[in-house]
C-alpha cells in the first residue's frame, strides 16, 4: 500500500503548524524553504485543552499525500515531543505528548519545538549569540549560539520591571491595555535590557504584534516576517 509519502530527501515536502493562542496556522512548504500552499488559520478554540485543540487542527490538516513530515511550534516548553507547559493554552497539556498525536493522525514523522524556537530556526545566520522575540498573545524568546538553539529559555516568564515580567507588560493583552505608544515605549526599555543582559549580535523581532513597532530600532535589531515562524519549521529537519 501506499502512503503517498516521498522519500527523496530534496524533495521532501513539511507541513508546518503554527499553534497559537489566538490562531492555529499551517502551509506546506518545500525542502528549500518554498511555499508550496496557501497559509491557512483557524481561531484557536477557549478553553484550548489538548482536545478541543487537537479537534480543530483535525480540520486545518491538509489531505496527507501532500505532505511527507510535520514540524509543529507550539506556545511553551516542549521536550522530546511531549509538552510540559502551555501558560496561553491550558493547563492540561503537561505531559501530552504532542509528536506522537501528530505522528498517530497524520501517519507522517513530526518534530514539535517551543514557538519562538520554530521562529528563531527560520531566521537565525548561525554566528554568535542570536536571540528571536516573538511578540504575540505571548512573549516568545529563542536563543542561538552559533546556530545552535539553547531550547526552552523562557525569558518572557522573568521579571522585567515594577515585579512584572516581560510578558505581562508586552504580550498581547498588555498592549490592549496600556495601549501601542506606552507598549512600545516599555519593548524599547526590553530590547535595552536584552542587549545589556545577553551582549547578542542580532535580535530578530517576530510574531504577529511586531507590525505594531513603531520605534527606532537599534542597527542589530531587526523585524522578521510572522511566516517565519512557519518556514522555521523546514530547518528543524536539519538538526541532528
Ligand atoms: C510561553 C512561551 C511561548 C510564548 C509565545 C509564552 O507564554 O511561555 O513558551 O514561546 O508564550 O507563544
Amino acid at each position: 500500500m501506499t502512503t503517498g509519502a516521498r522519500t527523496d530527501g530534496r524533495s521532501l515536502r513539511t507541513l508546518c503548524i503554527d499553534i497559537g493562542g489566538t490562531g492555529l496556522k499551517a502551509m506546506i512548504v518545500s525542502a528549500h524553504g518554498k511555499p508550496l500552499s496557501e497559509r491557512t488559520r483557524i481561531e484557536t478554540p477557549r478553553p484550548a485543552t489538548p482536545r478541543a485543540v487537537g479537534a480543530a487542527l483535525q480540520k486545518l490538516l491538509p489531505e496527507r499525500t501532500l505532505f511527507d513530515r510535520v514540524s509543529v511550534g507550539f506556545p511553551g516548553v516542549v521536550v522530546d515531543g511531549v509538552v510540559r507547559t502551555a501558560p496561553n493554552m491550558h493547563p492540561s497539556w503537561a505531559g501530552f505528548d504532542l509528536a506522537t498525536w501528530f505522528l498517530r493522525t497524520t501517519g507522517r514523522p513530526t518534530r514539535v519545538l517551543n514557538d519562538a524556537g520554530v521562529q528563531g530556526h527560520g531566521v537565525v545566520q548561525g554566528r554568535g549569540v542570536e536571540i528571536c522575540v516573538t511578540l504575540g498573545t505571548g512573549f516568545g524568546f529563542s536563543l542561538f549560539v552559533n546556530g545552535h538553539y539553547v531550547p526552552n529559555v523562557e525569558f518572557g516568564h522573568h521579571p522585567f520591571r515594577k515585579g512584572k515580567s516581560y510578558e505581562e507588560l508586552l504580550g498581547d493583552a498588555a498592549l490592549k491595555k496600556r495601549g501601542k505608544k506606552r507598549w512600545n515605549r516599555t519593548l524599547g526599555q526590553a530590547i535595552d535590557q536584552l542587549q545589556h543582559t545577553f551582549n547578542f549580535r542580532v535580535l530578530y523581532l517576530g510574531g504577529g504584534n511586531a507590525r505594531k513597532v513603531d520605534l527606532p530600532l537599534p542597527r542589530n535589531v531587526k523585524r522578521v516576517d510572522n511566516v517565519a515562524g512557519l518556514l522555521g519549521g523546514v530547518k528543524l529537519w536539519e538538526r541532528d
